[in-house]
C-alpha cells in the first residue's frame, strides 16, 4: 500500500494539484484561471460528472459505464475536460467524505511502453491494480486518463499494428471489463480515433469535442485579455483582429486563441512586433 513504483509519482495528480489549476475563488487578489467555456464543453462535462458521481455514490462495482472517449481535433480542450472532471469529482467527494479522496492518474505512452516483450502488459495490469487499491491511499477514487490514446494502443487493423499491440490491447480490454466502477473511471482522448482499436472505442461513451464556435473563441480571448490586464482599447483591437482571424480560418481551436492572444500581448501591450512564429506547425527543416 502506498508504494506505486510501477506508476511514476509525477503521473499522479492529487486534488491539491487540480485545485491549483482550476480553483476560481483562489486567494483574495490572486488572478483567476479562465473558466471552462463553451456550451457543448460544459454540457459534456456536466454529463460526465453526473454519471460518475452516481456510479461512485451507489457503489455498484459493475456499473454500465467504464469511462469516456473524448475525440476531436488538437487543442480543443479534451485533456482539460478530463482534468476538470477529476477536480469536480474531488470537490463533490469532499462534501461527502470530508477528505480529498480523488486523484487523477495521467497515463501516456511513456508510462506504458516498454521494449521488453510482456513488460508493457505488466504495467497495464499494475495500473489497474492501483486503481482498485487506491493510488496513494486506501479507499481512494480515481480518474485514470489515457491521454492521446492512439499513441498507447493502436488499431489492430492499422498498418502500424504489430503482433505486440494485440496482446497489449487484449490485456487492456480485460482490465477495462473488470474495472470497479464504484471507485474509478477511465477517460481516453484522441485526435486520431481512426488509429484506435474499435474494440477499445466500443467500451466507452464517445463524445466529440470539436472546434468551438466564434462566440466561444472570442469569450476565451476576452477572459485571457482581462486576466492579463489589457486596456479596454487593447481588448477591442484584439476582438476585432480575432474576429478576422476566425473568419479566414487562422484561429479555430482554443489553443489557437491562446497563441493569438500571446502574439497580441507582445505586439500591442508590450508594444513590439514578436519574433516568435505564429503557427504551431514546425519550422522548415533546418538541419543541413
Ligand atoms: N473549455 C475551455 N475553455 C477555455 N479554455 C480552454 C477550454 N478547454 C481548453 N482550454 C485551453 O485550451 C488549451 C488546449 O486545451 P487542451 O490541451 O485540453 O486540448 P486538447 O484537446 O487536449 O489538445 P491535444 O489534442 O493537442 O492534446 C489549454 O491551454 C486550455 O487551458
Ligand atoms: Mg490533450
Amino acid at each position: 500500500m502506498g508504494d506505486h513504483h510501477h506508476v511514476s509519482s509525477k503521473s499522479i495528480l492529487k486534488f491539491s494539484d487540480l485545485r491549483e489549476q482550476f480553483d476560481e475563488t483562489g486567494q483574495p487578489g490572486a488572478p483567476k484561471p479562465p473558466p471552462i467555456v463553451g456550451k457543448h464543453h460544459l454540457g459534456v462535462l456536466a454529463e460526465m460528472i453526473e454519471i460518475v458521481e452516481r456510479q461512485w455514490r451507489t457503489n455498484v462495482r459493475r456499473g454500465l459505464i467504464k469511462g469516456f472517449f473524448l475525440v476531436g481535433p488538437p487543442g480543443t480542450g479534451k485533456t482539460t475536460l478530463a482534468k476538470r472532471l477529476a477536480y469536480e469529482l474531488g470537490l463533490k467527494r469532499r462534501e461527502v467524505s470530508g477528505g480529498s479522496s480523488v486523484v487523477m492518474a495521467l497515463i501516456d505512452g511513456a508510462e506504458i511502453a516498454r521494449s521488453r516483450y510482456g513488460e508493457s502488459e505488466e504495467r497495464i495490469l499494475d495500473l489497474f491494480a492501483h486503481a482498485r487499491a487506491g493510488f496513494t491511499a486506501a479507499d481512494q477514487r480515481s480518474v485514470v486518463l489515457f491521454d492521446d490514446v492512439e499513441s498507447i494502443f493502436m488499431a489492430r487493423g492499422s498498418q502500424h499494428a504489430k503482433e505486440w499491440h494485440f496482446s497489449q490491447d487484449s490485456v487492456f480490454f480485460h482490465a477495462v471489463d473488470d474495472l470497479d466502477t464504484s471507485r474509478s473511471v477511465l477517460v481516453l482522448t484522441s485526435n486520431r480515433p481512426d488509429l484506435v482499436d474499435e474494440a477499445i472505442r466500443d467500451r466507452f461513451l464517445t463524445y466529440h469535442i470539436d472546434y468551438p464556435d466564434r462566440d466561444t473563441l472570442i469569450e476565451i480571448a476576452m477572459s485571457l485579455a482581462t486576466l492579463q490586464q489589457f486596456s479596454p482599447a487593447q481588448c477591442s483591437l484584439l476582438e476585432q483582429r480575432l474576429d478576422d482571424a476566425i473568419t479566414c480560418g487562422a484561429v479555430r481551436s482554443m489553443r489557437d486563441v491562446q497563441r493569438f492572444v500571446v502574439q497580441h500581448y507582445i505586439a500591442d501591450v508590450l508594444g513590439r512586433p514578436s519574433l516568435a512564429q505564429t503557427h504551431s506547425t514546425p519550422p522548415a527543416d533546418l538541419t543541413p
